[in-house]
């Protein structure tokens, strides 16, 4: 019995994942694999996990680094490196082993992605890795009076060849290696190379694999998503901490610098813990820290001054029966509840939660403005109510509505009786709307 609950379980889940499969069909996502996470003990989980997303046709371009590997190999042969500013400088004594050792965790990558033993997920995967010359170094040069020597930064990144190599099937992977046009091999930091390869690329995600299960706060939970200015709190506050910390400090760094550049979701995923990946691309609930387009730019909690655009937006819904009627005065009162979507000036969609005690939240008062409707809107500002009721430690969120079911169905609400809410919920219900009940478990 128990095998056959999981199976369906399984099959279940397949099914949902669908909706995402089609989406991420086609895409370029340029993952980071850190040093720290090539020498972890779930690498090669992470590698069937990677040839699943090409396998789903996901376009790949992996960029590992080996800082863990180059100290420690420099180390073996007696040469301590020196920093400035946090940045390893590397002399020319030390280039020649530090080529080798990333050339070495290359190949093994280029092993792992080549297994394809019988009974396990890489069977019949038939992966090709592509490396070459993609990434143009040239030196950081001399600051404060000291030459980084061989410690270089990225000049160019040759994305229309690499887009070649996509366009094929092939994965393409780069190293923190860069080659400069006088012929010689820069030390690169390997955030820098995902970073500038997501933007040249104008990729649809960076995927950056940490030693955590993403950004976690004050009391130790997850957080979902996180704004740039919040993002930029992470990266400093983390930046004074021990090493994992600082790993992910210079993950958050490399997502808000793409995100200036116009690449406007990265995620940051535990490459410790078996499947992140795979629940953060492929269920709604996610598992990783997302710094998007969605939190930075035009979502966002809304203010007294709003309030006259929420009034405009949901008049029309009001009058048709679809929304509840809200006066000026309960709106100002309740305005901390919303979050909007602001589009040059103007709110073009709202929603609100509302805690009932512990456990409970009402989702009310969710509309996108008809010329903008179906372009995700709702669902990202659903996802955001979700993502703030969980952090608030909500088990259950509900909506009642006359209109929208099919729609809350869709995101993985489920149909429940008026006594399955809150007493004082249930007395404040409206018979004569008969609003249907949804409810959803976080
Ligand atoms: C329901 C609503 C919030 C959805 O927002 P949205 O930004 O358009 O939704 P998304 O872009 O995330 O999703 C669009 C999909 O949902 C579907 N959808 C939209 N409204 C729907 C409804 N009432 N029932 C079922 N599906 C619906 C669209 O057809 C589209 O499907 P497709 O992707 O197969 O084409 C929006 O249509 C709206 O504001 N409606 C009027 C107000 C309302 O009814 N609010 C609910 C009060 S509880």
């Amino acid at each position: 019995m128990d095998n056959q609950q999981d199976s369906i379980g399984m099959i279940e889940w397949f099914r949902a994942s669908t909706s995402y499969i089609n989406t991420h069909r086609g895409k370029v996502f340029v993952v980071l694999l850190s040093g720290e996470a090539l020498a972890d003990k779930n690498l090669s989980k992470v590698v069937y996990d990677l040839t699943l997303l090409h396998s789903l046709g996901v376009k790949l371009v992996l960029v590992h680094g080996a800082r863990p590997q180059i100290s420690a190999a420099l180390e073996n042969s007696g040469k301590n490196s020196s920093y400035h500013r946090n940045i390893r400088i590397t002399e020319a004594e030390c280039i020649e082993t530090v080529t080798r050792v990333v050339g070495g965790e290359s190949a093994r990558l280029e092993a792992l992605f080549s297994m394809g033993i019988s009974n396990s997920p890489m069977q019949g995967s038939d992966v090709r890795l592509c490396r070459g010359n993609f990434v143009t170094a040239k030196p950081v040069g001399i600051h404060d009076g000291i030459d980084y020597q061989y410690t270089g930064k990225v000049r160019k990144i040759r994305a229309t060849a690499i887009q070649q190599q996509l366009d094929q099937n092939n994965i393409v992977l780069l190293s923190n290696l860069g080659y400069s046009l006088t012929g010689e091999v820069f030390n690169l930091s390997a955030e820098e190379v995902a970073t500038e390869a997501s933007v040249a690329l104008q990729a649809d995600k960076l995927i950056l694999m940490i030693p955590q299960a993403g950004v976690l706060d004050d009391t130790g939970s997850l957080i979902a998503s996180l704004s740039e200015e919040d993002a930029r709190f992470y990266a400093d506050k983390l930046a004074k901490l021990d090493e994992e910390s600082q790993c992910i400090s210079r993950a958050l760094d490399a997502s808000l610098r793409a995100y200036s550049n116009k690449v406007h979701r990265s995620h940051l995923i535990s490459f410790k813990e078996n499947g992140a990946l795979i629940r953060e691309l492929f269920t709604r609930q996610g598992n990783g820290t997302l710094i998007s387009s969605d939190s930075f730019e035009n979502l966002r909690i809304a203010t007294i001054e709003d309030v006259a655009g929420i009034l405009k937006l949901i008049k029309p819904l009001e009058e048709n029966g679809s929304l509840v009627e809200r006066s000026r005065e309960l709106l100002e009162t309740e305005i901390d509840n919303f979050k909007i979507v602001e589009l040059e000036d103007s709110v073009i969609a709202c929603a609100a939660l509302y805690p009932i005690g512990e456990e409970f939240a009402e989702i009310a008062c969710i509309a996108i403005d008809h010329s903008f409707q179906k372009n995700g809107y709702g669902d990202r500002l659903l996802s955001s109510l979700e993502s703030q009721a969980k952090t608030a430690g909500i088990k259950t969120i509900f909506v009642l509505t006359t209109v929208a079911s099919h729609w809350f169905l869709g995101k993985g609400f489920v149909e429940a009786e008026l006594s399955d809410l809150p007493e004082h919920r249930q007395e404040l219900y409206n018979y004569q709307r008969k609003s249907k009940v949804l409810l959803k478990k976080l």
